[in-house]
């Protein structure tokens, strides 16, 4: 089983990205945690990461070519990109699992962060555990296949 682990805008810069919200782990520490998971899990993951939201549309509609599962951090697209929904809407739409993760719980934080427009088109949404909401959500694409 195959997952696209991907992270949306400023994700790379774990670690040195306001450390007081995200913590001083690096993305490529998360890189590390997420591929020991998906071997554990038997899923065979690979993990990317792009600030580009045109980018980011593209590699959902490889999911969907490919059928490959998405674990999805949108970060600050979360909250306002309706291209992201759409292109989210399509993997669901064809039986693929995918499911929002956040390190963060945004209902404890800013107001512009309680919505999410990429939610009501995920399998489920998994926020506010770290680095383990990627592990709680590989564990459920794992459940799921
Ligand atoms: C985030 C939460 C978003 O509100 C924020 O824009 C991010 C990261 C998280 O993982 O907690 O960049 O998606």
């Amino acid at each position: 089983t195959r997952a696209l682990v991907l992270n949306g805008p400023n994700l790379g810069r774990l670690g040195s990205r306001e450390p007081d919200v995200y913590g001083a782990a690096s993305f490529d520490d998360l890189v590390t945690s997420v591929e020991k998971w998906c071997a554990d899990l038997g899923l065979q993951g690979e993990v990317r990461q792009t600030d580009d939201e045109s980018e980011l549309v593209g590699w959902l509609h490889e999911a969907v070519d490919t059928r490959t599962h998405v674990v999805l951090n949108p970060a600050a697209f979360t909250h306002y990109s309706y291209a992201v929904r759409d292109a989210a809407a399509q993997v669901t739409s064809a039986g693929l699992v995918l499911v929002e993760v956040h390190l963060t719980n945004p209902y404890a934080r800013e107001a512009f962060r309680h919505t999410s427009v990429v939610g009501a088109v995920a399998t489920g949404t998994v926020a506010g555990f770290g680095f383990d909401s990627y592990r709680l959500a590989l564990l459920a694409v794992a459940a799921r296949v």
